[in-house]
């Protein structure tokens, strides 16, 4: 299976930004055990903090993966356009948060990739991108 993790704005502090709400490992050292957990499974990795990088992203792989997961960060709340890519494309998207945006401020509680996500995983720290793998394989 060839899936891609797709980090959105700021997530390329995750270690340490605001550890309280995101913890204190970096993603890259996530993604390490991840992809030993999952060797069987071609994991590949994207970040930026630019938003038409990430549409760019999602039309390349949108029609050839497998499958895409999906933390747009900030732009969950505010990107029609990352929304639409999610729609546009055919690879199914997994939208995951790291920390229940629903337990924080009303304006992380409006997301515009879930109505065009297969699902949604959020609240498990970095577990969130596991489970996210895990629905893909079973
Ligand atoms: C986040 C939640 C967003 O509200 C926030 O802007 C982020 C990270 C999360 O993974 O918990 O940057 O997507």
């Amino acid at each position: 299976k060839q899936l891609i993790i797709i980090n959105g704005p700021n997530l390329n502090l995750l270690g340490k930004r605001e550890p309280e709400i995101y913890g204190s490992q970096t993603f890259e050292d996530y993604l390490e055990v991840l992809k030993s957990k999952y060797n069987t499974v071609n994991l590949e990795y994207f970040q930026s903090n630019i938003e038409g990088e990430l549409i760019d992203k999602l039309q390349e792989v949108g029609f050839n993966y497998d499958g895409i997961i999906l933390n747009a960060a900030a732009y969950t709340h505010t990107s029609v356009g990352i929304g639409d890519a999610v729609k546009a494309i055919q690879t199914p998207v997994v939208e995951v948060h790291i920390s229940n945006t629903f337990s924080r401020e009303e304006f992380r509680h409006q997301s515009y990739i879930s109505p065009n996500a297969k699902g949604v995983i959020l609240g498990f720290g970095l577990k969130s991108y596991d489970l996210a793998i895990e629905s893909f394989i079973f």
